[in-house]
């Protein structure tokens, strides 16, 4: 049993997005989390995840773990009922989790794996589960590992399609008119995203009218945005990446490793750009010509950046 999710990455409107205003995101193809499910002949439910050293008995982890609490939705915690390691024999499974999708960057690496790890369950148990079944699951993860996520990771991974994300409302897709491309640069400084979420909601707590005023002008990037992928004027896409970086840097989630690639990216010739995800480390993007892609990419490696992906974004 095999199973595999992409990486993401937000194109616009990032924590505005848990306030309810509009965001928009594309998955990322280039890196993904990927899960094999094996039969063992050890007892148990053994996990192997050498990207996050991670081998261990599921019954040895917290129940709130986010793999544990996958895992326990097709297997029962051990006494609750049988699952593989009580069944006839004892034999159990190895469950094998790698992933190119480097952790706490942004690139949606938890929901991926998870979107993973809950497909490859419901293929090895025998039962199938609906795209919107496995969305609201991993909705229910990503609550251990973000505390009040808006959804937009985990839909736009589990459908793996563009999203124009609003929080509660049901999924809504996006075509482009005609394709673009982005240059991803990896700042390699790991950030949770829990914690610039919960800053954002420091700032909001003290002064709700002054932050619902910015969240305000997020969204509306978000939805001009859309509208310029829509109908192929994806050139005009720039100023609104460098708008959006700019709130985002009054939200103080951005980092002095995230402006100096943005900035990289502006002296080189792209078109625009911004942070990417939770902030304060992580990942960057920037819109680009066709043509430009490699020079920039270059000129954020020179500027500090560990990795950088070239993606095209195409309904
Ligand atoms: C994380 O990829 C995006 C944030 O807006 C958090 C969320 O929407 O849950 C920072």
């Amino acid at each position: 049993m095999n199973a595999s999710a992409p990486g993401k990455i937000i194109l616009f409107g990032e924590h505005a997005v848990v306030y309810g205003r509009p965001a928009l995101a594309v998955p990322v193809t280039q890196v993904h989390a990927d899960v094999e499910i094996l039969d063992s002949a050890r007892a148990g439910i053994w996990i192997n995840a050498p990207d996050i050293n991670l081998r261990a008995e599921v019954s040895s982890l917290p129940a709130d773990h986010p793999i544990a609490a996958v895992v326990h939705e097709f297997f029962p915690r051990p006494g609750a009922s049988s699952g593989p390691g009580t069944e006839a024999g004892g034999a159990g499974i190895e469950i094998k989790i790698s992933s190119s999708i480097p952790v706490a960057s942004g690139l949606g690496s938890g929901a991926a794996v998870s979107v993973a790890l809950v497909r490859a369950l419901s293929a090895r148990v025998n039962r199938p589960l609906t795209d919107e079944r496995v969305n609201a699951m991993v909705y229910e993860v990503e609550k251990l590992h973000h505390g009040t996520p808006s959804g937009i990771d985990n839909t736009v991974i589990t459908y793996a399609r563009p999203v124009y994300f609003v929080k509660g409302q049901p999924i809504q897709t996006f075509k482009t008119g005609s394709p673009f491309t982005i240059v991803i640069g990896d700042t390699g400084v790991p950030a949770p995203t829990r914690e610039s979420v919960g800053d954002v909601r420091t700032l909001w707590e003290s002064d709700k009218v002054k932050w619902e005023k910015v969240f305000d002008k997020v969204g509306e990037i978000a939805k001009r945005a859309k509208t310029r992928i829509e109908t192929g004027e994806w050139e005009l896409l720039g100023e609104l990446m460098n708008a959006n970086h700019r709130i985002l840097q009054r939200m103080t989630v951005s980092s002095p490793e995230l402006d100096k690639l943005v900035r990289a990216a502006d002296e080189a010739g792209a078109l625009g750009a911004k942070m990417s995800g939770g902030g304060r480390g992580g990942n960057m993007i920037a819109l680009v010509k066709p043509e430009a892609a490699n020079s920039v990419a270059e000129a954020l490696k020179e500027a500090g950046a560990k990795h950088t992906i070239i993606t095209t974004v195409d309904s």
